[in-house]
């Protein structure tokens, strides 16, 4: 049998190139952009810790210095601490017992509360111990709202004001009030009939004891909390618009309004409820996060509507506990990077990754369990990347999708690009080659070529790499040349000193090459580093001539960045 010429062709071809193209024309104003986010918070790239789990990530009597050095590194990049949610199902089964001194949190003696409503008992230690985190850490509090017995108002007002007493070198910021009550009946807090109608009377009736009693006396204002908007996707009466319905906006009796924003939930994979079984590939195909989340979007346009910013405050690769092998990967350090600039890119104002003390998915273990000791996760880099890119912007950082056209069909699932504003003009690049690659191999990649404004023609691109052995690899990840592995306490250690650059053409034009399962930012004549790296590289571009000059930036939070300049 003759095969046709242009068949053997093909197969020559996909035989010799293991390589992908892509091309892309980034608009040089944040406004010619179509979507696009606001300027990002500092903290926009958060954490959430389960509340039965908190002294395993601050530490009890003696204080978890991996915890805190990790946050701090993410606080030096950004120029704010990530956002941090304390909540979860467990939040809705503490009692807080003033006089309970031990830093743990304990089996209450004889719960009466409905469901598992008053199962744990914390006292004055929970909060001392959340404390020790980075100075000005925001803090979305969880309360408890399922306990329903006569002195569920003076329950709730102890926990919040041992909430705003005793917090005072983190920063309190909000209180949400119950975990994805959509999910009450199925955990026998409420009986079947328990819907959007019951919940917003619930929520209102706490808020207002909360604000009266606690926040008020303390001159903090009353748009302190977060209602949970719906955790599920099924006939639900949780979503904003109901919520908004059934007066959940409208405030209490004396006109106070109580909302601080929507605080929603969502895993792209949950085991036993997602019907299919997670891959490393499968993860990679970054299509898929996208249409995972295709209802969610239609909840951040209801936000939006509502003019109040949509937290997306409990979210994970894979639920409740992480997948091994694969949310401890490379490949969720791909993942990672690439929600963050999706969820950025349309409109979502934070997200908090959930964290377990026993989740493959938490960017760092912080006890021994599972058999492994304390170590730093792949995907923690992905928020070290995350830091540096906002952080670098000083509070004008933009991320907007990238069109890509042109692309190799193989690759069409698995790369996704975004760029970057500063502001509001085009600074940078996140460019993601999620095509599944278990080894090194710099033949096999992603080209993208860029066409940019003519203003940047004969400049510099920087490149900041995020890269490993492989997409199954779960340890020496590196991002922009450091490694948080050479440490046990989660300190940085440059590993490479240099920043590779490729020049822009005389016509914009210039190609970027992401071998497969790598990550790669590119910014536009400076390197990433920290906050306000743009001043850093331009006095770097002007200073170029043999001398050598220490700068040093002061940041707002009282510290200072400082690099040597050749
Ligand atoms: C709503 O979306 C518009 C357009 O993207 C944006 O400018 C505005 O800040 C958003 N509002 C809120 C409350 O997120
Ligand atoms: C994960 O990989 C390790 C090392 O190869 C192996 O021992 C372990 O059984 C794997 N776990 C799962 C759940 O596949
Ligand atoms: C960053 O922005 C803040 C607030 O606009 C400003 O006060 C500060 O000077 C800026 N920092 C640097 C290093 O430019
Ligand atoms: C990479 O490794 C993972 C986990 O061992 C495996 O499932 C996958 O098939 C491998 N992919 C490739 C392209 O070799
Ligand atoms: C990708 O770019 C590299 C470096 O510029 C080049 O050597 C290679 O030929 C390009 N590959 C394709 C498929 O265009």
């Amino acid at each position: 049998m003759r095969l046709p010429f242009s068949l053997i062709l093909l197969a020559l071809t996909s035989l010799t190139t293991a390589q992908g193209d892509a091309s892309a024309a980034p608009s040089l104003q944040a406004s010619d952009t179509s979507t696009i986010s606001a300027a990002l918070d500092p903290s926009f790239a958060g954490l959430g810790i389960e509340p039965s789990n908190l002294y395993s990530f601050t530490g009890g009597a003696q204080a978890n210095q991996l915890s805190i050095n990790l946050l701090q590194n993410l606080a030096d990049y950004a120029g704010a601490p990530p956002h941090l949610r304390i909540g979860g199902n467990t939040q809705d089964y503490m009692i807080y017992d003033s006089s309970y001194t031990n830093f743990n949190v304990e089996n209450t003696a004889d719960p009466t509360g409905q469901g598992d409503s008053d199962i744990f008992t914390i006292g004055p230690g929970y909060f001392e111990a959340l404390d020790r985190f980075p100075q000005g850490t925001p803090i979305t509090y969880g309360l408890n709202l399922a306990y329903s017995l006569t002195d569920w108002n003076t329950r709730i007002v102890d926990t919040a004001t041992a909430a705003v007493t005793k917090l005072s070198n983190v920063k309190l910021v909000s209180f949400e009030i119950g975990n994805e009550p959509d999910l009450y009946h199925e955990n026998n807090i409420r009986d079947v009939s328990y819907a959007g109608p019951q919940y917003t009377s619930e929520w209102l009736a706490r808020a207002d004891q909360v604000w009266t009693k606690v926040l008020q006396p303390a001159g903090i204002p009353s748009k302190f909390f977060e209602p949970a908007a719906t955790a599920s996707t099924d006939g639900t009466t949780f979503d904003i618009n109901s919520l908004i319905k059934f007066g959940i906006t409208a405030g209490s009796d004396n006109a106070d309004t109580f909302v601080f924003g929507w605080n929603q939930h969502d895993y792209y994979y949950f085991t036993g409820v997602t019907n299919y079984g997670l891959t490393i590939d499968h993860m990679l195909q970054l299509q898929t996060t996208e249409d995972q989340f295709a209802y969610w979007t239609t909840q951040v346009d209801a936000a939006n509507k509502s003019s109040l910013p949509y937290y997306l405050r409990e979210m994970s690769s894979a639920g409740p506990t992480g997948l091994q092998n694969i949310s401890d990967s490379f490949a969720g350090a791909l993942w990672t990077l690439n929600f963050f600039c999706y969820a950025a890119s349309i409109g979502i104002a934070s997200v908090e990754m959930h964290m377990t003390d026993n989740s493959y998915a938490s960017p760092w273990q912080p006890i021994n369990i599972n058999n492994q000791s304390p170590h730093v996760r792949p995907n923690y880099y992905a928020f070290a990347a995350v830091a540096q890119l906002i952080g670098s912007g000083n509070g004008t950082s933009q991320i907007a999708k990238l069109p890509l056209t042109s692309v190799t069909s193989a690759y069409t699932a698995y790369v996704k690009a975004y760029s970057y504003y500063r502001q509001g003009q085009l600074a940078g690049f996140v460019l993601i080659n999620g095509k599944t690659s278990n080894t090194t191999d710099t033949s096999k990649s992603m080209n993208f070529s860029l066409s940019l404004p003519n203003n940047f023609a004969n400049q510099k691109l920087w490149l900041q790499y995020m890269s490993s052995t492989g997409a199954s690899a779960t340890s020496g990840v590196t991002w922009n040349g450091v490694s948080f592995e050479q440490t046990d306490d989660g300190t940085p250690q440059t590993v490479k000193t240099t920043t590779d650059t490729l020049d822009i053409g005389s016509d914009g034009k210039v190609t970027v090459s992401v071998p497969d399962s790598q990550a790669i930012v590119a910014t536009i004549n400076f390197g990433l580093g920290g906050v306000n790296t743009a001043i850093k590289k331009s006095d770097a571009l002007a200073r170029s001539q043999g001398s050598v000059v220490l700068i040093c930036i002061s940041i707002v939070m009282s510290f200072w960045v400082c690099d040597w300049i050749i």
